[in-house]
Parts: structure tokens; C-alpha cells; sequence
């Protein structure tokens, strides 16, 4: 069977991020992926400002490219085809990566392929797999998505439902600010979680009307707000001795909801296999917990390492070989689109 090696840029948000993998519709290798973190440099702002963003993917990505293809030991002209992330995202990050790719592409008379941030997620649980894209019931919980979706092969996914407010990891991100935590707010409330009760406040689970596949989690975060004012009503901010009991018990109510409705929607389908991907889905409580439910329920659950569950190029390199190797390429004028849809 043909095989392919792909170079992929993901510059969507605050990680600068080169891959390249090579294989066939079946089978995959990571031959390199490299990420250059912007984290510390946002955090200081309490998020992501999207000018410094822009300019640090501008110099991160040339001695990247130099060094995941050293990793990989190829020189560039061993490429095949170059790919990266059109959207969703934003804008001036999207610009820098889209129009390295399409550059390098252009000097080595290489095709270029322009690819969905959300179709990588959604697909990292099969990188480096050998059997291609399974049918599943998949959970793409990122910063800006919450979606479950009946895959059926690559290129056919149905969504069935998604948050009407707030994605799961923004709720994160929110009350992590409330509670004074650091920028990302995920991975801090995870670890404060660790040594809090689940059970010490009973936060609202939204789930809407029975068989209705939909999120929200804004009345979530309102109510650990109003926990965090009564608990402190002069001051208003949580005192350190409260933050795990309220991050566990957020934390609790986020994977309740999770679980439950990809259960559901496993359920109601005739598909044996459960796929968990983006930044949530590293959560540690959140893969024990759908891991157990799975079981209990029959389900083969498949989620990607930690390290290809948050922002990456691998799985942007990942769609890019599987459209490749199918003959499809993108034209040298295709955009960018910050609302990109799946
Ligand atoms: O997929 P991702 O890296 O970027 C987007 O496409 O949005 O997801 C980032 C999101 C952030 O909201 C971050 O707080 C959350 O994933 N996240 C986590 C954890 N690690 C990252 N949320 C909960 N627990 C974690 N360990
Ligand atoms: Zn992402």
C-alpha cells in the first residue's frame, strides 16, 4: 500500500507546534513532534493576547521546522506534503503556520493541505494506531469545544450534540480565575482537586431533557461563584483552605455530565466503541471515570496519550495523510477561517 510523510504546522492558539508523520491509511508513525509553549509568556496576562501570540509563532516555527526534521532525520525535500491548521482558532496564530506551510510547499513543489483543528481532536485517538479511523461515539472536549459526534469513517462524522454556552474547558478556565489559579486553568484545578472532597458542595448537573445530547455549564461556574461569595462575603475571593473541596466538587460535576451523556449516546447507537480527545480529556478524574463507565457498560474506550490530547501537530499531520493519500490537496489560495466548522 502507498505510503506518505506529512509535515503539519498547528499555530491555532498559544502552542507553535511541528509534526511529521508518515504512513498509510492504516498504519502511522510520529517520526517527530515538536511544541514550543507559549504558556509562560500569556500567563502573566491571565490568557492568551493574540498579538504576542502571533509574533512568537513567527519566530518559533523556522528553527522548529530545523528541528523536528533533524528528530526525524529527513531533510526537507524527503517531504511529501506539507499541511496546517486553516481554523478554528485564531486569526493572526492561524495566518503564521497557513502561510509557513503554504511557503514550504511552494519551495519544494510539494502539495499543501489546509485542515480543521477539530477533525485533528476529533481523529488523535487513532494516530499511530494500525487499524485507520473505527466507527465510535466520540467526545471532543477542548477550550472551545464541547461536541459528541457518531464518527463512522474518516471524512463522516454527525455531530449529535454540543454545549449551548461555555465549552468544558472554558469552564475551567473561568472558575480557575475566580478561585485566583493560574493560566491554564485546567491542569491547576485538576491538581488542587486532588486532595478536595467531590461530594462537599452539590454544584448543578446540566442535563437538560433525557436523550437531548447538548451541554451547558454556564450555571455551573454561576453557582461556584455564589458558593465562593457566601463562603467569603466580605471579600468575595476564596480563602486557600477552600479551593480543593470547590475544585473537586466542580470538577465532579463537569465529568458527571460528560460520562453520562457519551454513555448515553454510545447507548443509543449501535456502536461498540467510546473516542475521547482534546485538552480536557488529559484530566486524569475524567479518563477514570468514563474508563469505568465504559466498562461497565461494554464500551471500548480509546483516548490518545496526554501528550496528544492538548494542541499538537500530530494530529493535524494525521488528517492531512489520511486526505493526502486519498488525492486531495488544497489550493495555494485557500484562507484561514477562525469559525472553522467540523
Ligand atoms: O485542545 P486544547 O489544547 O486547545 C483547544 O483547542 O482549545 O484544550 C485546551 C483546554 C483548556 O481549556 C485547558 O484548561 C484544558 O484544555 N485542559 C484541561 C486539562 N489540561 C488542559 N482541563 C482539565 N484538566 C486538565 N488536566
Ligand atoms: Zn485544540
Amino acid at each position: 500500500t502507498q505510503k506518505a510523510t506529512i509535515l503539519a504546522i498547528e499555530s491555532s492558539c498559544d502552542e507553535t507546534a511541528i509534526a511529521i508523520l508518515r504512513g498509510d491509511l492504516m498504519r502511522t508513525e510520529i517520526l517527530s513532534s515538536e511544541i514550543s509553549s507559549q504558556i509562560e509568556i500569556h500567563r502573566e496576562h491571565g490568557g492568551v493576547v493574540p498579538e504576542l501570540a502571533s509574533r512568537n509563532h513567527s519566530l518559533a516555527l523556522r528553527p522548529l521546522v530545523d528541528k523536528a526534521l533533524a528528530e526525524a532525520k529527513l531533510s526537507i525535500h524527503d517531504i511529501d506534503a506539507f499541511a496546517a491548521t486553516a481554523g478554528p482558532g485564531l486569526a493572526s496564530s492561524l495566518l503564521i503556520g497557513h502561510t509557513a506551510a503554504k511557503a514550504m510547499a511552494v519551495a519544494t513543489k510539494k502539495p499543501f493541505l489546509s485542515i480543521n483543528h477539530m477533525e485533528g481532536h476529533l481523529l488523535s485517538p487513532f494516530i499511530a494506531g494500525d487499524r485507520g479511523v473505527l466507527p465510535n461515539i466520540s467526545l471532543v472536549v477542548s477550550g472551545g469545544h464541547t461536541m459528541i459526534l457518531h464518527t463512522q469513517e474518516f471524512g463522516s462524522y454527525q455531530l449529535l450534540g454540543k454545549s449551548t454556552d461555555d465549552a468544558a474547558g472554558e469552564a475551567y478556565d473561568k472558575v480557575a480565575k475566580m478561585l485566583g489559579l493560574p493560566y491554564p486553568g485546567g491542569p491547576e484545578i485538576e491538581k488542587t482537586a486532588k486532595t478536595g472532597n467531590p461530594d462537599a458542595y452539590n454544584f448543578p448537573r446540566s442535563m437538560l431533557k433525557k436523550g437531548n445530547l447538548d451541554f451547558s455549564f454556564s450555571g455551573l461556574k454561576t453557582a461556584v461563584l455564589y458558593t465562593i461569595s457566601e463562603l467569603n462575603p466580605e471579600t468575595g475571593r476564596a480563602l486557600p483552605e477552600q479551593l480543593p473541596d470547590l475544585c473537586a466538587s466542580f470538577q465532579q460535576a463537569v465529568i458527571d455530565v460528560l460520562v453520562k451523556k457519551t454513555i448515553q449516546a454510545a447507548q443509543a447507537s449501535k456502536l461498540t466503541r467510546i473516542t475521547m480527545s482534546g485538552g480536557v480529556s488529559c484530566n486524569g478524574a475524567l479518563r477514570d471515570a468514563m474508563l469505568d463507565a465504559c466498562q461497565r457498560h461494554s464500551f471500548q474506550l480509546d483516548i490518545c496519550s496526554k501528550h496528544l490530547s492538548t494542541d499538537n501537530a500530530a494530529m493535524i499531520a494525521y488528517v492531512a495523510l489520511q486526505k493526502f493519500l486519498r488525492g486531495e490537496q488544497s489550493k495555494l489560495d485557500a484562507d484561514i477561517d477562525p469559525n472553522l466548522p467540523l
